[in-house]
Parts: C-alpha cells; structure tokens; sequence
C-alpha cells in the first residue's frame, strides 16, 4: 500500500502555471546578491523567511520584485532556471509551461537578451540532460501601462522561437482586462498564443473579460469563477481551463482555509482545473505539495488526482502525439496504483 504522498510523488505531473522569478528559494537569493555584491535589507535566510507572511496579493508582489533585483547576468537566470528543474526532476514533473516577466528587468536595465537568453539555455539543458519538456510564456505586467506593454512586445518579436505566448499577470484590482486588450490584439496577430491571470483577487467578470476581449486559451487561478454559474458553464462548454495554484490562494488569503478552496467544486461541475505552485519559494511548495495539500484539505481519491494530471495534459501545449503518449503513462500509472 502506497500513502498517497507516495501516490503523488510517482504521478507523472505538468506544470501549467510556475512564474521562474517565484522559484528563487532565499538561499539562492543570498548567493546571487553576494555573486553580484548587492547589499540586501535582510541579514540571513531566515530573517528573509520571516518577511513571507502576506495578507494580499499585493504584499507578496512587493516582495517578489525585490528579491528579483538579484538576478543580473545571464548566468542568474540560468542558475534560477536550472534549479527549479532540478526540483522538476525530484518531484517526476515531466512537463513545464513557465512565465516570465521581463519587465521586472528590463526596467531595472537588464537587456531583455540577458533574461531570455539564460532561461533558454537551462530549458534546452532541462530538455537535453533530464527530459523534461518546456514551453516558454511572456507575462506583460498589468501595473504598468500600455506601452510599456507593447514595447516588451515588439522586444519578444526576436525571439519568436523561444516564446510560444503572452500572459498578463501582477496586481489584478484596478488593472482589468480591457487595459491590454490592444496589446494582445497585436500579440495574436504576431502569433502568440493568449493566456492571463484572471478572478485570482479580481471578480469572476475578469475571468469572462479575459475571455472575450484578451481571447485566451487557458485563464490562470480564475477561481472567483464559482460566483458566477454562467460563467461555470461557459468555461465548460468552451473547454476553457484553469490553471489553480491552491498554496497560493492560501499565502494571498484568497482563501482562509484550504477546505474552502473551489478546486474540486469547479472540478465537479466539469471545469478543467489543473493544480499549479505560481511561486513556490515564497507560498512554500511546489508540484507535490500543492497536490498533497489539496487532497488532504478537500478528501481527493486517487482518481480525483489522476484526473487533474489528465486535465494537465489536455490543457497544455503540448502537440496531440505528445499528449496521447501523456495520457497513456498516466493510466499506466493510476491502474498500477490504484
Ligand atoms: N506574479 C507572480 N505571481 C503572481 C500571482 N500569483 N498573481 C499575479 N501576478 C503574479
Ligand atoms: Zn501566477
């Protein structure tokens, strides 16, 4: 009899929604910043794992942003990247659909290069040395404006090949959907495919306008959804998925308690939900025990799991052969197991 963290451990799992910036565990924040002689306000890791306590969205971005001033050569993003697939690795995540945010640099005066060019080179060794497929998305950070948007944009347009879509991400109240809905307009016709952030501390409208007006084919946390039974159904009908990160919602206090969490509610209604870790050094877990976690909070059965690694598959960008070699090693893996 295997316990159900054994259980999780084996899954063969995808990430589908895993900002890089939110992997940099304060160990490797330390190192960089001594690397790149950068005084920091913290003394040690510890005093540093103390300031991750959040009551918002908004705390976490504050901080989050800091400790990406580390990150300064392109063998920092690099060492990042490398790390957070070395943990791919540990935890059987075989597949990984990564955000970036190049804003958070390029304003800081880091050439766009130095940010893409480093990640890519850990994501072609990750493929390469540890057979973990990726996929690369540039996330456009909602706080800031528009044209701060389409310059990014027109940077990414050199490197077409490295990156397969555009997201939306940052503080969500007071920078709704309609604000990029030109960028993204642009951003299509270049050929990007859309995904956003949406109904994470925003309302479930954000969700429906991310749909309308930004087209995109998946919607990232979206769990203000459950307020909204139109909405349920039309991400049912469209097959739209969501991409939950449930340790998240807990450090963001988008939920008090993980039991409350609307994972297997949406789930039950037929809402292609996936479970995600967003920033995982700072919410204090990654694939497996935001799955450990979940299931334990919300009594998921070992079927309840597989069919959120199945949803993965079907969410992801992976080409169709891909995902039917996906599908078949997971019901290998939930009947051997079950
Ligand atoms: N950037 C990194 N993590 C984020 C989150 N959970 N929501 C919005 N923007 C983010
Ligand atoms: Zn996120």
């Amino acid at each position: 009899m295997t316990t159900l963290a054994d259980f999780i451990q084996g899954l063969p799992k995808i990430e589908l929604h895993l900002h890089i910036e939110g992997t940099l565990e304060p160990e490797l924040l330390f190192k960089l910043a001594e690397r790149n002689n950068i005084q920091l306000k913290y003394d040690s890791v510890d005093e540093l794992k103390q300031a991750y306590k959040f009551s918002n969205l908004q705390e976490f971005l504050d901080l989050y942003y800091e400790g990406a001033n580390v990150l300064r050569e392109e063998q920092d993003f690099y060492d990042l990247t490398w790390a957070y697939l070395l943990k791919c690795k540990d935890e059987h995540v075989v597949r990984t659909e990564i955000f970036f945010d190049p804003q958070t640099h390029t304003d800081r005066g880091i050439l766009f290069a130095t940010v893409i060019n480093g990640i890519n080179r850990a994501l072609q060794d990750g493929r390469e040395k540890l057979a973990i497929s990726s996929e690369l998305i540039l996330c456009f950070l909602r706080h800031l404006d528009e044209q701060s948007a389409f310059n990014t944009l027109k940077e990414a347009l050199d490197y077409k090949d490295l990156i397969v879509g555009v997201g939306l991400d940052s503080s969500e109240k007071g920078n709704p959907p309609s604000k990029f809905e030109r960028v993204f307009a642009k951003a299509r016709e270049e050929g990007f495919l859309t995904v956003a952030h949406a109904g994470e501390e925003g309302p479930a409208a954000n969700v429906k306008d991310s749909i309308d007006l930004l087209k995109v084919f998946r919607i990232d946390h979206g769990i203000a959804a459950i307020n909204d039974e139109f909405l349920i159904a039309d991400l049912v009908q469209k097959q739209i998925p969501l991409t939950v990160c449930p340790l998240s919602n807990l450090a963001l206090k988008a939920v008090n308690n993980l039991k409350d969490h609307p994972l297997k509610k949406l789930m039950d209604h037929g809402v292609l939900v996936t479970i995600n870790s967003d920033d995982p050094a700072y919410f204090g877990g990654y694939m497996n025990e935001n799955f450990r976690a979940s299931a334990e909070a919300l009594n998921l059965s070992k079927a309840d799991l597989c069919q959120l690694v199945r949803n993965a598959v079907m969410a992801s960008l992976l080409p169709e052969q891909e995902k039917e070699r996906h599908y078949h090693a997971i019901e290998q893996y939930c009947c051997e197991n079950a």
